[in-house]
C-alpha cells in the first residue's frame, strides 16, 4: 500500500504501520510538526495547508491508504461543536471531496469521541456508501487493550476489498512504570500550584504497578486540570516529560523530539498525537495493512 498521512503530527500512523509501508507523503502545514516529523523518521514532510487543497493536488502522490487525523476541536465541548461550519473542519471537507473524486483503495481516521454522530461523520458516510466501500467505526480506549493510558477515540476504517474481522491481538502487557525515567527536578511541581489545586490533580504512583494514567492533552503543563496525569516519585510530584507520554502512546523507548523544540511545544505534540496501540489495532481490519 502506497500510504498517505494527512493531518501528520509527529506520526502516530507511520508508527503503528511499521516498517515495510511506502510512505508517499506526510502532510501538515506546522512547522514544528513537520521539524519533528522529519526528525523522529527521517522522511522529510509536505507542508501544506489543506483547507483550500483540491483533489488533483492529493492526486499526484498516488496513494492506496489515506490516514488521517483531522483537528478535533470542531467536535469538542470546549471548541464549541461547530462541527462543519467550524473553519477548522474546512480541511477534513476538502480531504472527503478527493476522497470522492479519487477513490483511493481504504482510509482510516482518528477523532475524539464527539465526532460520532456529527455532521461531519454523516458527510464522509455519504460519500463512503455511495463509492461502495465496505466501513467499520468504534469508540476504543488502548485501556481495553490492557494498555494503562486512558485515550478513548472515535476511529473509521474503509475499504473497497472489503474489511476483515479483526484478530484483535492485545499488544505485549506494559506497565507505566516500563515508561518512567528517573526524577527529573526541572519537571517538579511547585508546592504552591500543588496546594492550590489539591484534590483536581490525578496523580499516580511510580510505585504503582497498576497505575492508569488518563488522557494527556495538548494542553498538558499549560493547563493545570484535565489536561494529563501527575506523577508522584521519590515522594515527590511532578509532570510526566513528553517522551514519557510519547512511550505510553506506544513510540519506541528512544523516542526523542529535535533539540529546541522547547517544552511547551513538545508536550503540544505528544498531547495531540494519538494511541499506536489502539491505531495498530484498528488497521488491523483492512486487507493488506
Ligand atoms: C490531531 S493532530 C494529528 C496528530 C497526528 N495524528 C500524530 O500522530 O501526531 C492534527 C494535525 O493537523 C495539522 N493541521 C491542522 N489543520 C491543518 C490544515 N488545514 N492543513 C494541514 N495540516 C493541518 C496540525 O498541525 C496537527 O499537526
Amino acid at each position: 500500500m502506497r500510504v498517505f498521512e494527512l493531518f501528520a503530527g509527529i506520526g502516530g500512523c507511520a508508527v503503528a504501520l511499521g516498517p515495510g509501508h511506502s510512505l508517499v507523503a506526510a502532510v501538515d502545514q506546522d512547522e514544528a510538526a513537520a521539524r519533528a516529523y522529519a526528525h523522529l523518521h527521517g522522511h522529510p514532510v509536505v507542508r501544506h495547508n489543506l483547507h483550500h487543497a483540491k483533489a488533483r493536488w492529493f492526486e499526484k502522490f498516488e496513494a492506496d491508504f489515506w490516514w488521517m487525523s483531522p483537528p478535533c476541536q470542531p467536535y469538542t465541548i470546549r471548541g464549541h461543536q461547530r462541527d462543519l461550519d467550524d473553519r477548522r473542519a474546512q480541511a477534513f471537507q476538502r480531504v472527503v471531496a478527493a476522497i470522492d473524486a479519487l477513490q483511493p483503495r481504504a482510509i482510516g481516521l482518528e477523532n475524539v469521541p464527539w465526532f460520532q454522530d456529527s455532521r461531519s461523520e454523516a458527510l464522509i458516510f455519504e460519500v463512503l456508501a455511495r463509492r461502495g466501500y465496505d466501513v467499520h467505526t468504534e469508540l476504543l480506549c488502548p485501556t481495553a487493550l490492557g494498555v494503562p493510558a486512558q485515550r478513548r477515540r472515535y476511529y473509521l476504517v474503509a475499504s473497497r476489498d472489503g474489511l476483515t474481522e479483526a484478530a484483535r491481538p492485545r499488544p505485549e502487557p506494559v506497565r507505566w512504570q516500563d515508561w518512567l525515567a528517573p526524577f527529573d527536578p526541572s519537571l517538579e511541581v511547585p508546592v504552591e500550584l500543588a496546594q492550590r489545586y489539591d484534590g483536581a490533580l490525578h496523580v499516580i504512583d511510580a510505585d504503582d504497578p497498576e497505575a492508569e494514567s488518563v488522557c494527556f492533552t495538548g494542553a498538558y503543563g499549560r493547563s493545570p486540570v484535565h489536561a494529563g496525569s501527575y506523577l508522584r516519585q521519590d515522594g515527590r510530584l511532578r509532570w510526566f516529560s513528553p517522551v514519557e507520554i510519547a512511550r505510553s502512546l506506544g513510540f519506541a523507548e528512544d523516542f526523542a523530539l529535535p533539540e529546541g523544540l522547547g517544552r511547551e511545544k513538545a508536550y503540544k505534540l505528544v498531547g495531540n498525537s494519538l494511541s499506536v496501540f489502539a491505531v495498530r489495532h484498528v488497521l488491523g481490519r483492512i486487507p493488506g495493512i
